[in-house]
């Protein structure tokens, strides 16, 4: 425990006290040796590696086995992993008369949060949470189908069949066909927009106890099975304010482009700095960055990457996002907030460009955040000191009082 944190156990107990801290602003819930944020310098670690060599070097599924494990893996664990991976990803059938029960056009949350709860419903063999191996057996299989059943959500939303896994493929490429293959055509995977995504996956893929992991955390502590925990941490990322904000930030950037585009920035940006108007530049903003998220830095540069693999390089709305973040910038309102652009800002652009639907942004964030949720709720498991998360309130009701007859 750092010289500024005061651990609250020494203090319950011995005196009554307790903190009183709403949104968790200054209120630490865990110990963790997964992730690092340093919100001031704009720094994101995994197990101790900035987050842009990690980007730069290694696939999702070293990121995956480093988040996991603690280390990066040999050549021979790689291999092993990838296979391990590989061999889970087809569902039981039976997920997808399941997931044919709802409205075709449901959110594809809405699916998503059900389908992956659901999954204890057909691998309970192994959610033993006091057995290490069932715990590992279980991140295996949520990594390994979490693509799957996004690409059953979208093409039941279709309409169209779904495609199965070919374990051929890497872990990104294998996704990208589940999604945009049809059953009568080859489907070539483009590599400049596999490695996109995979980078995109990179970035979303933990970031230490943000609202969606507090919740794989708080719902896991009681003991719950993980299937039932990432489920509750889906539910949670759903949300505008988390996970939903790259969807909130693209159709904030298509009213915007329908409505005059970059000549009218000015007078849309007055309206985000009236506190009356209710608008917020969505993918700006961080509770914990204070100076630019350099997710957003990568994404930036992933953006321009694709669009101009795509022949896309003057597409409006990544001139419009440009000029948004350039006035931003230069804004005190923004400036003396310190707020800078979050991953969500590029990232629906890419998503955009590459042809994954709007409504199924925040789904792709649910794939890559799966190996973040798993490893902090594997990690919060093992502590043998762990206990059921129960936050104490201030009651602001009625005093005692008698029902009178
Ligand atoms: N646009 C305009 N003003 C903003 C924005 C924004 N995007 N974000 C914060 N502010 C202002 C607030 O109005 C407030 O101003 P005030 O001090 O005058 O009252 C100040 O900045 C602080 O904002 P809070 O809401 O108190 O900050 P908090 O840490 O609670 O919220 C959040 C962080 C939710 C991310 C916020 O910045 C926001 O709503 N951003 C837009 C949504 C978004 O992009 N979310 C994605 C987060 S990243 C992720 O989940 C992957």
């Amino acid at each position: 425990i750092g010289p500024d944190v005061i651990d609250i156990r020494k203090l319950y107990g011995q005196t009554g006290m307790f903190t009183y801290d709403p949104g968790f602003l200054s209120t630490a819930s865990c110990e963790s040796a997964i992730t690092y944020i340093d919100g001031d310098k704009g720094q994101l670690l995994y197990r101790g590696y900035p987050i842009d060599q990690l980007a730069q070097n290694n696939d999702f599924l070293d990121v995956c086995y480093l988040i996991l494990n603690g280390e990066l893996p040999s050549a021979e664990q790689k291999l092993q992993f990838d296979s391990e991976v590989t061999n889970h990803t087809m569902v039981h059938e039976q997920l997808a008369t399941f997931i044919s029960g709802f409205s075709r056009d449901a959110h594809p949350m809405a699916m998503l949060t059900a389908a992956v709860g659901a999954l204890s419903a057909f691998y309970h063999d192994a959610t033993d949470i006091t057995n290490p191996e069932h715990r590992r057996l279980s991140a295996i299989r949520l990594i390994a189908k979490m693509p799957t059943l996004v690409a059953m959500v979208y093409k039941y939303s279709l309409g169209q069949p779904y495609i199965y896994p070919r374990n051929d493929l890497s872990y990104t490429g294998n996704f990208l066909r589940m999604m945009f293959a049809n059953p009568c055509e080859d489907y070539k995977v483009n590599d400049v927009v596999e490695r996109a995504l995979d980078r995109i996956f990179i970035l979303h893929a933990d970031h230490e106890q943000n609202a969606s992991t507090s919740t794989v955390r708080l719902c896991g502590s009681s003991g719950t099975n993980p299937f039932a925990a990432i489920s509750a941490g889906i539910a949670c990322l759903w949300g505008p304010a988390h996970g939903g904000a790259n969807e909130a930030c693209l159709q904030m950037l298509e009213n915007l482009q329908a409505n005059g585009g970059v000549a009218k920035v000015g007078e849309f940006m007055e309206k985000v700095k009236d506190k009356t108007s209710g608008v917020r530049l969505m993918g700006f903003g961080h509770r914990v960055y204070k100076n630019y998220d350099p997710r957003a830095k990568l994404m930036q540069e992933t953006c321009k990457e694709v669009l101009s693999a795509l022949g896309l390089e003057n597409d409006p709305l990544f001139k419009l996002a440009m000029e948004l973040e350039r006035i931003a910038l230069e804004d005190p309102y923004f400036v003396d907030r310190k707020l800078y652009p979050n991953v969500d800002f590029y990232s629906g652009i890419v998503q955009r460009a590459i042809g994954i639907p709007t409504p199924l942004f925040t789904g792709i964030f649910a794939l890559a955040r799966t190996v973040g949720w798993i490893s902090q709720w594997d990690e919060m498991i093992s502590d043998p000191e762990y206990k059921i998360g129960r936050p104490r309130q201030l009651y602001t009701g009625s005093a005692v009082r008698d029902i009178k007859r």
